[in-house]
């Protein structure tokens, strides 16, 4: 196959801004499509952090006028990723998190920096940079989605388009006013253009515009086409449903690899899982929970929204209690759910502990020690900590949802002793399903011959991004080719 030029867009990008888990799917994919033949660069906004890590970066282009402001583009790489950067003060120079300010509200201007961000992308879709013109732009989230939109009004010659969905909450409204600012003509505010409900979504123009639109497992493509997952983009994408795809996440696994992992306690792989134990050790000394060695260690790291129905684990804590059970959590967001996870932690010293915040090496401690990842999500287009509970011989027990329904065997849905089962899925997805749910691991957890096969079954379970980068790559030869075919 001939080799495919494709500039991606994104707002986050691991290891350099992150904020979930669009972050590390952005910056470890490009890589695993290196080796199908797929030359990436992603095009990012020039937050500090950013351009302080790419000292040698080229100027690649250099305007005194562009959405309000001076700009340059930027080009270098940071190990194996190819970056493109809006370097934009008047936008993004501005430390901490990407989309909010100080107040903890969004900043106010967040329609036209992310506006910025997708005309950069047409613009480069269009030859901006001599040496880099791609054949297709791939945009992420509704920060990139109006990068199909400009496309799609643009003359002369532009590059097919892929609009990638990781989660259907996060839409990008703005005010209709703002139509003539974000450079878009007239015509396009109607049902069939950018208009949602009186308002501009940005990932409505991009679901409406793109060549071909992709969510990040099987399952929350088939959920998104209906009224509850659609988010109210369900007519639209059923309309679209014949270039709509899932395509699962995979991760980085030398990021996640617990045989040269730097974070955790003691290294290993599938052929000595009771080095794990070592970790479960620490992870208990670290938290201060009890050094009990038979009590199921039940993990959790996320984020605290609603969508991770957390609450849920809330109102299982006497479950968790009565039962002999222990938890670590690390996660942040929903002050509330902060607030009333410490309560728990402080009232059940020894048997729950709770790190609110963002830790890195936390994470992976966890990984490696907690003997069930805990992820009841309401809904998650793919879910990334799964994954990373296979790799590492933690069993998932999660939601029988998008992609926690697609990359988690369930214990009674196949008999374990000749099968596959890698943990635990429950639905539909209510306190008392999770309750059950903790019961039936906690009672495998006692027998050790059962759990030992849910761990092997989950490290030899395929997490990699290989075969799911080819499918991106088989998509891209795929539009490409309509594309060709539609000019003859
Ligand atoms: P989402 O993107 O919806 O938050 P994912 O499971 O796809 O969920 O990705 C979350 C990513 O963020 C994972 O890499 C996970 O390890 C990481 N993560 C979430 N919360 C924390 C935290 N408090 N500390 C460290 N890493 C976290
Ligand atoms: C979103 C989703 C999560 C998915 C991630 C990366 O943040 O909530 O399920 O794994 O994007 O695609």
């Amino acid at each position: 196959m001939t080799s495919l030029r494709v500039l991606a867009v994104a707002s986050e990008i691991y290891p350099i801004v992150k904020t979930g888990g669009l972050a590390d799917v952005v910056g470890s994919l490009p890589v695993a499509l290196g080796s199908c033949g797929i030359e990436t660069r992603t095009l990012v906004p020039g937050y500090p952090d950013v351009i302080k890590a790419l000292p040698t970066a080229e100027v690649l282009l250099h305007w005194p006028h562009f959405r309000g402001g001076p700009i340059r583009l930027l080009g270098g790489s940071l190990g194996d990723l190819d970056l493109l950067v809006l370097d934009a003060p008047h936008l993004f120079a501005r430390p901490g998190n990407p989309y909010v300010a100080p107040d903890g509200k969004d900043w106010p201007d967040n329609g036209v920096r992310f506006a910025a961000l997708s005309r950069m992308a047409a613009e480069i879709g269009q030859g901006a940079v001599r040496s880099f013109v791609p054949d297709i732009v791939h945009a992420h989230d509704w920060q990139a989605g109006l990068a199909p939109a400009y496309l799609h009004y643009a003359n002369g010659p532009r590059p097919c388009t892929v609009m990638t969905v990781h989660n259907m909450v996060y839409q990008g409204k703005f005010p209709h006013e703002m139509l003539h600012t974000f450079g878009l003509p007239p015509e396009s505010f109607t049902i069939h253009g950018v208009e949602y409900y009186g308002m501009i979504s940005f990932l409505k123009a991009g679901l409406q515009f793109a060549d071909r639109i992709t969510t990040v497992s099987p399952t929350y493509a088939i959920e998104i086409q209906g009224d509850e997952g659609g988010m109210g983009l369900g007519g639209l994408l059923r309309e679209r449903s014949q270039v709509l795809s899932g395509i699962l996440n995979g991760i980085d696994t030398s990021v996640w690899n617990p045989e040269t992992d730097p974070h955790i306690a003691a290294r290993f792989s599938a052929k000595e899982l009771e080095s794990r134990a070592a970790n479960r050790a620490a992870l208990q000394r670290r938290l201060g929970l009890d050094p009990s060695t038979d009590a199921l260690l039940l993990g959790v790291i996320s984020r605290l929204s609603w969508q991770k129905g957390l609450d849920l684990l809330l109102e299982n804590v006497p479950t968790i209690v009565n039962e002999g059970m222990q938890l670590a959590l690390l996660g942040s967001g929903d002050p509330d759910l902060e607030n009333r996870f410490q309560a728990v932690a402080k009232a059940n010293a020894g048997r729950l502990a709770v790190l609110i915040g963002y830790d890195e090496a936390l994470a992976h401690l966890i990984q490696a020690g907690a003997d069930a990842l805990v992820v009841p999500s309401r809904f998650e287009p793919c879910g990334l900590t799964q994954l990373c509970a296979l790799r590492y011989g933690g069993v998932p027990i999660v939601s029988r949802v998008g992609g926690l329904a697609d990359t988690v065997v369930d214990a009674n849905e196949a008999d374990i002793a000749g099968s596959a089962a890698t943990g635990f899925k429950f639905g539909p997805v209510t306190g008392e399903t999770l309750a059950g749910a903790l019961r039936r691991a906690s009672n495998s957890f006692h027998d050790k011959q059962v759990w030992r096969k849910l761990q092997l079954n989950g490290i030899s379970t395929d997490v990699s991004w290989c075969n799911r980068a080819s499918q991106y790559a088989a998509l891209y030869h795929d539009v490409v080719t309509a594309r060709r075919n539609q000019a003859h």
